[in-house]
């Protein structure tokens, strides 16, 4: 089964209902990176994450290795700042360590990989974009999770001691939505791991968390219970599934095939349900929340994408949830590496120029 796919079916906890607020955000300042990173030690978790806009770097880094091989992933340093100027101050970096990890006990990862991921990490907190790395499509942990534990614990060690010393702008995301077998106690089991890996070097650095069954909002309750401050929590949200991912090959065999546009009385209130199972689980948590991937297939017509992102961003900042579209250059992409242009409506649709 795809993912979202049977999303619909799966009833979301009841919470009690309070307000609480985001902080705005801090001014970004021009410090080294040891400054910075010094800079930020004693400000909460709301004051760290200080994000709004986001956009991920969907199909660089998490392509398969052999793809990246044969030239696929395309990702430019000089991206980074064209993203900033146009009013993103997020990148979220998808990156497939599992494709290159060496054999057990130590699952050494290859350093020309992680010395180029970390070349561009370094490019993006240049441009005073927080950024977010995570391990994507770590596809055998979804299947095996109980055999791939080790291998987890390990990428997120040797990631870890690779950004030791970092400032406080680069946040780390345990494991990209995960799915299939990773569900219940033992995806809570690999959050708890990751976070113990990833403190050995960072005892103070926002981990994000993102529930079972693909980071639906509808899993949000399926996250561990935040074992210290400095976690955030994600979810994904691209429904209707039957148009956000019309006609979108790697969904198949659930492949949605049947057209149609957005925005009547029924999605509206889909959108709103969503809405208010995810401010619940905000005010549970007391912790930030934020969308980490969101978005409309190009098999749609534009002026429907725009619709559909345009309506859930502004809900979102409605309810202060910071968004990341999913994404730059590709699957969904809001900026095209041939002609060098902008999908200005969808920038618009963002609010942004
Ligand atoms: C996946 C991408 C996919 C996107 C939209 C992401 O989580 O990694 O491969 O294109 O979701 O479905």
């Amino acid at each position: 089964m795809s993912k979202f796919f049977s999303g619909s079916a799966v009833i979301a906890a009841a919470f009690a209902l309070v307000s609480c607020a985001n902080s705005s955000p801090a001014e970004k300042t021009t410090l080294s990176l040891s400054e910075t990173a010094q800079s930020h030690s004693n400000q909460t978790v709301w004051e760290k994450f200080d994000m709004q806009r986001c956009v991920n770097m969907g199909n660089s880094f998490e392509v398969p290795r052999k793809q990246r091989e044969n030239g696929g992933g395309r990702i430019d340093k000089e991206d980074f700042a064209l993203i900033k100027s146009k009013g993103f101050d997020t990148i979220r970096l998808p990156v497939k360590w599992s494709d290159y990890t060496g054999p057990a006990p130590d699952f050494t990862l290859d350093p020309t990989f992680s010395n180029t991921v970390k070349a561009y990490v370094d490019e993006a907190l240049s441009q005073n974009l927080n950024v977010i790395l995570n391990i994507h499509h770590f596809d055998e942990i979804n299947e095996t999770p109980a055999a791939e534990m080790d291998r987890l614990v390990s990428i997120w060690k040797q990631v870890g001691a690779l950004f030791k010393g970092y400032p406080d702008d680069l946040w780390f995301e345990t494991l990209n939505e995960p799915n299939n077998q990773l569900k219940g106690d033992i995806m809570r089991q690999s959050q708890a791991l990751a976070i113990k890996a990833i403190r050995i070097h960072h005892p103070d650095r926002i981990v994000i968390l993102g529930g079972e069954f693909w980071s639906n909002w509808r899993q949000l309750d399926t996250n561990m219970v935040a074992p210290d401050s400095n976690i955030v929590f994600t979810f994904h949200y691209y429904e209707p599934f039957d148009f956000t991912h019309y006609k979108a090959e790697w969904t198949k065999p659930d492949m949605p095939n049947t057209l149609r546009s957005w925005g009547n009385q029924t999605d509206k209130a889909e959108l709103a349900e969503a809405m208010s199972g995810i401010k619940r689980y905000k005010v549970k948590t007391g912790q930030p929340l934020f969308l980490g991937e969101f978005g409309v297939y190009t098999s749609i017509k534009n002026e429907d994408r725009v619709k559909w992102v345009d309506a859930v961003r502004r809900e979102m900042e409605a309810a202060e949830i910071p968004w990341c579209l999913w994404a730059y250059a590709n699957t969904f992409p809001i900026y095209n590496y041939e002609s060098g242009k902008w999908d200005k409506d969808m920038l618009d649709a963002l609010g942004l120029e």
